[in-house]
């Protein structure tokens, strides 16, 4: 049987008592004919196989290179080396598949985040990236298990929709109709009835619209899924694909829907570093490294693990937008004039005054309620200020904004009116209204955006390593 293999991260933790394993894996290192370091995936240990001298087939040794994979027969031991309890004394090695050294992409030595980006399909090799990846599973798994102990319900909602959930038209276009020459209306317009759904569709900006159906007739509802925007932002935290956590609750108002977010940040969080503390160890070490090259005011305080530990330790700070907007206008940092964009009660905050907020001030995540009605989604419940609404968002050190949420106008009159104001189609979304029609109640929900979470937990810089293949303008290769 071939998968008889046991998978090193369980071999590392076994007593050695001479017994017999198979393992396999790729080859990291192999050092003076002897020791072959190996690595299968499970964790971002490798394990030391000891090829005794004489042994082995020189053509065979000629075989073992970076990156070839192994079937290794041996005895465990335990290992007199350093770094490691316990080794594989090799009875017998066979090469499951060579990598010839000349023309393998990686070498064995630190490549660039960038570099690696255009080996994406080789980056889950090193020691980095399968460490990014197994943290951004347990944070996915992590979620579900969140979800599910508090009795939420995972709801499928589409990828493919004809409406736009944010309405800021920054939709990808679904389409079968030619290119080139689509049949046209008398007045020119593309004629979309003679598209595929006999309208004209597009990929999901968010899952709520549909989670608030799931919601209002489930209780509590989550999505889990891709989301896609077109908007063309090339920076570190936007891509054009992303994934985001969306729970939608009913009998839920927007101090509710706070503190659900910030437990499951917290929860999130602290079951990645009560899983996966070696990759959150090799991630820490990364990171300092990373930083020396930086000036020491551009420096982090606190380490990865000091910071994750602070935000599962303390509760998060909640201010208004008015106070935020207060203390930026309060700040030495605007009185010297070193904010890029102006401030004033209004604005829609850039990231340079969310990160000020976060990093400068609070240094520590921030809840920012009451949002003016203006720069916000046409679904948020209006206060009765008449100029702000029940929306939050959550900031990050070092992110910028994690998670944008509401409570949502339960109201038929009021939302119908403000989809007006706002120009969203009321005969298209019907079926979203008839949840106002039909015992409507108070309800609330957010949506977490996943790689920004994910980079925050790993403290890697850039959203493009921290999904496996990035989507972004430019930019879908792989
Ligand atoms: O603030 P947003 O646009 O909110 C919504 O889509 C709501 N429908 C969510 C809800 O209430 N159910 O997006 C939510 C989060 C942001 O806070 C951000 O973390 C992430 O999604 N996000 C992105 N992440 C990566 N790339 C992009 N282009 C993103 N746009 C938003
Ligand atoms: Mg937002």
């Amino acid at each position: 049987m071939f998968n008889k293999r046991i998978k090193i991260k369980e071999l590392l933790n076994t007593a050695p008592q001479e017994q017999q394993v198979t393992v396999m894996g790729w080859v990291r290192t192999f050092r003076n004919n002897q020791f072959v370091a190996l690595n299968d995936g499970s964790t971002n240990n490798n394990l030391q196989i000891v090829l005794e001298l004489g042994k082995h087939d020189e053509e065979l040794l000629k075989r073992i290179t970076t990156s070839a994979s192994l079937k290794v027969t041996g005895t465990l031991i335990e290992s007199l080396g350093k770094g490691q309890k316990v080794e594989v004394k090799a009875e017998a090695v066979e090469i499951l598949g060579d990598s010839d050294a000349e023309k393998y992409p990686l070498q064995p030595k630190k490549h660039s985040l960038e570099f690696l980006r255009e080996k994406a399909h080789l980056r889950f090799r090193t020691n980095t990236f399968s460490s990014v990846f197994r943290v951004r599973h347990s944070l996915a798994f992590a979620t579900h298990k969140f979800f599910n102990d508090k009795g939420f319900f995972y709801l499928h909602t589409p990828i493919i929709t004809a409406s736009d959930a944010e309405g800021a038209g920054e939709t990808f276009r679904v389409s079968t109709l030619p290119f080139d020459n689509p049949p046209r209306a008398e007045d020119g317009s593309i004629n979309y009835s003679e598209d595929f759904f006999g309208r004209a569709t597009n990929l999901t900006v968010s899952g709520q619209l549909e989670g608030e159906l799931g919601a209002t007739a489930l209780g509590e509802v989550y999505t889990f899924g891709p989301t896609f925007r077109a908007e063309n932002s090339n920076t570190a935290r936007h891509l054009a694909e992303f994934w985001m956590i969306e729970p939608e609750m009913a009998f839920c108002d927007l101090e509710d829907n706070a503190n659900l977010a910030e437990e499951f940040i917290q929860y999130i969080i602290r079951y990645a570093m009560e899983h996966n503390a070696d990759d959150l160890e090799f991630l820490r070490q990364r990171l300092l490294e990373e930083e020396k090259s930086k000036p020491q005011t551009e420096r982090n305080e606190l380490d990865l693990l000091q910071k994750l530990q602070l935000v599962v330790d303390n509760k998060f700070e909640r201010i208004t937008y008015t106070e935020a907007i207060d203390i930026l206008l309060q700040s030495n940092h605007y009185k010297k004039k070193k904010f890029q964009y102006d401030v004033s009660w209004g604005i829609d905050m850039q990231s340079e005054h969310e990160r000020y907020l976060v990093e400068k001030h609070f240094k520590k995540p921030v809840i920012v309620t009451g949002y003016p009605k203006e720069i916000k989604a046409f679904y948020m419940r209006q206060n009765e200020d008449g100029k702000t609404v029940a929306a939050m968002d959550i900031l990050a050190p070092g992110i910028g904004e994690i998670v944008g949420g509401s409570q949502r106008e339960e109201r038929y009159d009021k939302l119908v009116e403000r989809m007006k104001e706002m120009h969203v189609p009321v005969d298209e979304l019907w079926w979203y209204l008839d949840t106002r029609r039909f015992g409507t109640v108070p309800h609330a929900g957010f949506g977490l955006g996943f790689e920004r979470m994910v980079q925050f937990v790993t403290g890697m810089g850039n959203i493009r390593d921290v999904i496996p293949f990035p989507r972004t303008p430019k930019n879908a290769e792989f």
